[in-house]
């Protein structure tokens, strides 16, 4: 295998971090460009508390062409993988713009670099939201319905981008990642979600309702059609996906590629609750209470093509998500 120089943007956020462990345990080198609007400068030392290994920052914003640039001209980069970008749904609502402005013009910069730098490798942090209501398990060949929000619609016309730019510039292979629910943190406790405020994701919210920071978990709906009523998803954890990162850009070969990054297990929200009680043996009180507005029943992937072209499949299960994510609340 080579070894290459990763540019990875955004890379002190959740799930960007977690990547950088696995590109540097992977023998990579790992250039990270973020503006920690979401994030802090510290998980940049925990990196490497972790692996041993350090890497390059630079406190920048991927929207602006010219910073961007520099960082190009003083590195040889092999691959990008870029993450940067808003990502709550309910915020992309109210302010579409801001959403649209940040997570297109990211993309827009970093393709127009990497052809400018021949660098032929990207990887790109889409969604399964790009599915829309669509029928389970999503399978890479489904035609994308509209999404509920600008935040799901800023992933598909990434991916539209990077697709029409690979077509002008076949030298430019791509990897589209769909990922579905990434929970969990990495085993140590050191990096993991830290999300601004109250929590919209569940785990975050379980987490903080165990640890008494919230009084309980509102479960939003218990009439879907599913097997207990509640929401079902697509449970990842994040090292498995930041694994699959790695599987992508080692395997990436010419065109356009998509692939689900997933368990391919549906788990409900009182499923999920009940494992993080049995497995920290801890309660965790709800309430049912309305549907969430732009919420689906059920949501999980067919894994079967990352199986098949990256060698890849996610190893871990329910029981390390909640182990893991507690470690890190206690962290
Ligand atoms: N839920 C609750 N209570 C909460 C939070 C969530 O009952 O306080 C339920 C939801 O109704 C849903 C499930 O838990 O059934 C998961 O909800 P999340 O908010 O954790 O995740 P979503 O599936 O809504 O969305 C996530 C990401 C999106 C991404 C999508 C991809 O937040 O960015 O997965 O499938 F696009």
């Amino acid at each position: 295998m080579t070894f290459m120089n990763i540019l990875v943007t955004g890379g002190a956020g959740f799930i960007g971090s977690h990547t950088c462990v696995a590109l540097l345990e992977a023998g990579h080198q790992v250039i990270v460009a973020d503006n920690l609007s979401n994030s802090k400068a510290e998980t940049i030392d925990k990196i490497k508390q972790i692996t041993g290994y350090g890497v390059t920052f630079y406190r920048v914003d991927v929207t602006e062409e010219e910073t961007v640039d520099n960082i190009f001209a003083n590195h040889s980069i092999d691959g990008i993988i870029h993450f940067a970008g808003y990502k709550a749904v309910g915020e992309s609502v109210e302010k579409p713009l801001a959403y649209y402005y940040n997570n297109i013009v990211s993309t827009m910069v970093l393709a127009k670099a990497s052809k400018k730098y021949c660098v032929n490798r990207f990887v790109f942090s889409s969604s399964a939201t790009v599915y829309g209501e669509n029928e389970v398990p999503f399978v890479e060949t489904l035609e994308l319905l509209p999404t509920t929000n600008p935040y799901g619609e800023t992933k598909a016309m990434s991916e539209r981008i990077l697709t029409d730019v690979s077509r002008a510039n076949p030298e430019l292979s791509v990897s589209l990642l769909r990922y579905f629910n990434p929970v969990g943190a990495h085993e140590s406790g050191l990096i993991g979600e830290e999300p601004n405020g109250i929590p919209n994701n569940l785990m975050p919210y379980v987490t903080q309702v165990a640890k008494r920071k919230l009084d309980k978990l509102r479960v939003y709906g218990n009439d879907y059609p599913t097997v207990d009523g509640t929401g079902v998803r697509d449970y990842i954890h994040v090292m498995d996906l930041a694994e699959g990162h790695v599987a992508a850009l080692n395997n990436l070969t010419e065109g356009v590629h998509i692939y689900n990054l997933g368990t391919g297990q549906g788990t409900s929200v009182l499923q999920l609750v009940v494992a993080f009680e049995q497995v920290n043996n801890i309660e965790v009180p709800y309430e049912i209470v309305d549907r969430r507005p732009g919420d689906i029943a059920e949501c999980y992937a067919d894994v079967s093509k990352a199986k098949r072209e990256l060698n890849w499949t996610a190893k871990r299960g329910i029981a390390e998500m909640c182990r893991d994510a507690w470690r890190f609340e206690n962290g």
